[in-house]
């Protein structure tokens, strides 16, 4: 059976103070609305349609790779209006599900068995009970506990504002429910809107039973109006990330000082100190250990690498038993074999580092392919760039390149070969050869410096 998933992204989200739509203000690294998305998106057969109003050109533009729907809000009339608009989009015989695009946490499975509700011709209502339910629409049970209606906050009696028991907002029922109540909502209430929660009561009325469902945790449907509920959402969903990584047997030296920002795989008896950010899609492998304040976004880290403190690795594959930093950045296309070492103050690009290769101290690599063994001085520099175009450094096999050597590119240094220090080399250095391309040093004896003219 078909789902369409209509999600609500209309509204201003004033308080954000922002000129960003709220829906696009980020959460571990994505706009909260992607959040929905992706989860909406694992339930099989979903097509997804999306209510914008506010910014709705911004939110278009950031959801532009997604399969999904637009349906254009021009006026805020209230919730139920929101749905009407998208309701050209939906199909009769299915079922829809609606959602909202500042509700970023609610897993996907909480989707599908309200979905499943859904299409066995029921309402499916998520509620929760909370201690304060200030400003949230109160469920309405009958003397046989049966969920019969929604009183929101400003139209509910003293009686109706002691419930504790709310609305979630998420809800899920026939379409051809939808499709026919929508049109019988009406605006004559304490906001002159049309509320989508009046469907409770339509279809408590019509005999549908409306089953209410509960989430795991109220974090699950928590919505953001403000940047505080947006840190508390962040904080909750970090936390889940790292409970799940020390279940998986990762050491973190302190799970609140832990970002995953993106997807984080991780293998048995990984250590990870404080104030760690992973971006991206993070692969790291078992025994690694990583020292505080590292960053580390779409890469692949092997078994047993030691990342030391302040390293920042981006788009770089980093093979079994590496060395890498204390401050080492490794930026996108480094491809370090096993055991290589990349130390302080190293930079690396598009280069592949051999097996076993050392590059320890204050160089930068870029555009280079260095085979196995071989030993990169301190303060190397390949000059791979003359302002237009980048070219190609070449090392072979356990070269040895002298300190504060710079190699002008597109350059090859052969397999054994030897660079002394300080060189500037500028062309090919063969096998085995030593190349020493600096000023010769001249000694001057009983020199006499210059003295101050009066
Ligand atoms: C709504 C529910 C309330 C529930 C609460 C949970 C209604 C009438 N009330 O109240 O029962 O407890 O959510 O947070 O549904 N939106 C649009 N277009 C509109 C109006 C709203 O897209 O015309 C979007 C907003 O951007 C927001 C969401 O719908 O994401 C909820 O709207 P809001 O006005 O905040 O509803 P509440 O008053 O909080
Ligand atoms: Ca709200």
């Amino acid at each position: 059976m078909s789902i369409d998933v209509v999600i609500l992204a209309a509204g201003q989200g004033s308080r954000m103070k922002s000129s960003l739509p709220k829906v696009l203000h980020k959460l571990a690294g994505k706009p909260m609305v992607l959040h929905v998305i992706d989860q909406a998106k694992q339930l099989a057969n979903s097509s997804i349609h999306v209510v914008v109003g506010h910014g709705a050109d911004q939110v278009e533009a950031a959801l532009a790779n997604e399969e999904c729907g637009f349906y254009l809000q021009a006026e805020q009339k209230g919730t139920g209006h929101a749905v009407a608009q998208a309701v050209p989009g939906l199909r009769a015989e299915g079922v829809t599900l609606v959602l909202y695009g500042d509700v970023p946490l609610t897993p996907a499975s909480v989707f599908e068995s309200m979905v499943q509700t859904a299409q066995q011709g029921k309402v499916a209502l998520l509620t929760v009970k909370l201690d304060d339910p200030t400003g949230y629409g109160r469920i309405i049970r009958s003397a046989v506990n049966d969920v019969v209606g929604i009183v929101e906050q400003k139209d509910a009696n003293p009686e109706q504002l002691a419930i504790t028991e709310v609305n979630t907002g998420i809800m899920a029922m026939p379409t051809s429910h939808l499709i026919e109540w929508l049109p019988q909502l009406s605006s004559n209430n304490a906001q002159g809107e049309y509320y989508l929660t009046d469907l409770i009561a339509m279809a408590a009325n019509a005999g549908i039973s409306v089953q209410a469902q509960h989430p795991e945790s109220e974090y699950e449907v928590q919505g953001v109006n403000n940047r505080r509920q947006l840190a508390e959402l962040e904080r909750w969903y970090q936390l889940q990330q790292a409970n799940r990584l020390m279940d998986a047997g990762v050491t973190l030296a302190d799970p609140t000082r832990i970002d995953v920002r993106g997807e984080l795989v991780v293998g048995s008896d990984v250590e990870i100190d404080i104030n760690f950010i992973a971006e991206g899609s993070v692969k790291i492998g078992s025994g690694v250990t990583i020292g505080p304040n590292c960053v580390i976004k779409d890469a692949v880290i092997g078994d047993n690498v030691e990342i030391l403190a302040n390293s920042h690795i981006d788009g770089a594959s980093v093979a079994a038993g590496c060395q890498i930093g204390p401050y080492a950045r490794l930026r996108p296309g480094s491809d370090l074999a096993a055991g290589a070492k990349a130390g302080n103050f190293v930079e690396i690009k598009k280069a592949k580092i051999g097996e076993g290769s050392k590059v320890n101290h204050l160089t930068y690599i870029g555009d280079a392919v260095i085979g196995k063994g071989a030993n990169i001085g301190a303060g190397t520099i390949t000059c791979n760039y003359d302002g237009v175009n980048k070219s190609l450094t070449e090392i072979g096999d356990n070269a040895f390149i002298g300190s504060n050597s710079s190699l002008v590119a597109p350059v090859k240094v052969g397999a054994g070969a030897t660079i002394g220090a300080g060189s500037t080399i500028t062309s090919e250095v063969g096998d085995e050869e030593l190349s020493v391309a600096r000023g010769k040093q001249r000694n001057i004896a009983g020199w006499q410096r210059p003295v101050k003219k009066s």
